[in-house]
């Protein structure tokens, strides 16, 4: 138990206070001023009174102490008093229990807070660096920690020390501790991949209790931007393909109004070229429109059900002028009833369609096309679709590029053949949205085969 004085202190204080009364009477008492059995009764009287006060003084002073000390280290209760306390002391001591009491409260809500500005902080989606005055990284949460593969010291080099040693966020980090002002940046990363980051500095006045003195946050606009240029080459490759036969009409109406007036066989001859190209225009506008509509359908499930067996020997049927045209031998290897669920039977016969046609057209003259329908126990139970010609197969480094709209291994003879570029898009976002799989294997000069893999089951 703490509060019980020490016995030498005691001593010392009793001393202290009983001294010089004792040490009067034994000079009265030498003196003959008093008798020396009253003198010596009043200094033993003056001695006990003297141990009794500063035992009192000291224990209670020592209970104050203690209770003085248990706040400090954060405890709000009172110690138990070693004898007992004067009123004004314990009042004291009391008063001193509450503020500790208080103080302890007011210590955990700030460990609250800042357990959760730090929560905050580290589940930010955006990634977010503090850096030192000497432009240092102290703290980074758990996005920039991801964004930079966990290093976040600019001397372990990597990433974040071409970050902080890019010149545009250089400049801006160096204008915004000059100025005081959030100072808002647009630059590439080039290491690894190229990433678009948008960076925001912000300077802290006055600095962090770590030291920091410039908060640095990152976007990373990269798949916006790539969207971005997406959407304009898009609309790019669109106006091309458009503005092409629109100015081989304009030309030909041209010819046909002026020097080829009255000129029937070149008439006859160019209508039929006009005929065309406007055909062409035609199937671009439904492919286009076929398109967004597919897409904006992409994030809803089909609902119905599609039998692909017989989806596929209709389709084939329909080849029939093509196949003839191209000297095409078509061999169906069609198991009957694979139904794939959900799905949406038009949208699966436009597939069969589209694949069927770039076998054909994109295949080889006088080839053979090979249309099969399966059950499959990979990668899920569903249902196969494959389709493998026999032509020049293509690249390597083109097959990810197929499904991009208007991506053509060879744009001039797409073109030449009547293909927009967007027949495999069409079917991307077709599988897509029926939650299937696009499978392309080829290699120069060996054919090519295109799977779907669609969930399903044989009835
Ligand atoms: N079976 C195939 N063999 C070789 N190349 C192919 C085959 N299928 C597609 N390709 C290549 O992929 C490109 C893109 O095909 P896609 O179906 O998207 O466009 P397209 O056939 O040119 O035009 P569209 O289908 O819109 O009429 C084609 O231009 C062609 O270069
Ligand atoms: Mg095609």
């Amino acid at each position: 138990m703490r509060g019980r004085p020490k016995p030498g202190r005691v001593f010392s204080a009793a001393m202290l206070i009983g001294g010089p009364p004792a040490g009067v009477l034994l000079a009265l008492s030498l003196l003959d001023l008093l008798a020396p059995a009253p003198a010596m009764l009043a200094i033993a009287a003056c001695a006990a009174a003297a141990l009794g006060v500063a035992r009192l003084w000291l224990g209670n002073l020592a209970a104050l102490a203690a209770a003085v000390e248990r706040a400090a280290a954060g405890d709000g209760r009172l110690p138990e008093p070693a004898g007992p306390l004067l009123p004004a002391v314990a009042e004291v001591a009391d008063g001193v229990a509450r503020l500790a009491r208080t103080l302890a409260e007011r210590g955990g809500l700030v460990a609250r807070l800042t357990a959760a500005d730090a929560a905050i902080v580290e589940a930010l989606p955006d990634p977010l660096l503090v850096l030192s005055a000497a432009r240092e990284p102290l703290r980074a949460n758990a996005a920039a920690r991801s964004l930079f593969g966990g290093l976040i010291s600019s001397k372990t080099g990597g990433e974040i020390a071409a970050l902080l040693r890019h010149p545009t966020l250089a400049e801006a980090v160096e204008r915004a501790s000059a100025s005081g002002e959030v100072q808002r940046v647009d630059l590439v990363l080039p290491l690894p991949v190229p990433r678009d980051l948008s960076v925001q500095v912000t300077p802290l006045d006055p600095p962090l209790a770590d030291g920091g003195q410039l908060l640095v946050l990152l976007a990373d606009r990269t798949r916006e931007r790539a969207v971005d240029r997406m959407r304009a080459d898009f609309v790019t490759n669109a106006s091309h393909e458009l503005r092409t036969p629109l100015a081989s009409l304009l030309g030909f109406i041209e010819t046909l109004r002026g020097p080829a007036e009255d000129d029937p066989v070149a008439t006859k001859r160019f209508l039929g070229i006009m005929a065309e190209q406007a055909e062409r225009m035609r199937r671009l506008i439904d492919d286009l429109l076929g398109l967004s509509r597919i897409e904006l359908s992409e994030h809803q499930p089909p609902s119905g059900l599609a039998d692909i067996s017989d989806i596929a020997i209709a389709e084939a049927e329909a080849m029939t002028p093509l196949l003839a045209a191209r000297k095409v031998t078509l061999l169906r290897e069609v198991t009957q009833g694979c139904i794939a669920r959900p799905a949406d039977a038009e949208q699966i016969a436009q597939v069969v369609r589209n694949l069927m046609e770039n076998a054909i057209r994109h295949g080889r003259m006088g080839g053979q096309v090979i249309l099969k329908v399966e059950q499959v126990a990979s990668p899920r139970p569903g249902v196969m679709l494959s389709i493998a010609d026999d032509g020049p197969g293509i690249a390597r480094e083109h097959i990810p590029r197929l499904t991009e709209r208007f991506y053509r291994v060879d744009s001039g003879r797409s073109r030449a053949a009547g293909g927009t570029g967007l027949g495999l898009a069409i079917v991307k976002h077709i599988v897509n949205r029926h939650r299937g799989q696009l499978l392309i294997e080829s290699e120069p000069g060996e054919g090519a085969v295109f799977k779907v893999w669609l969930p399903g089951e044989v009835a």
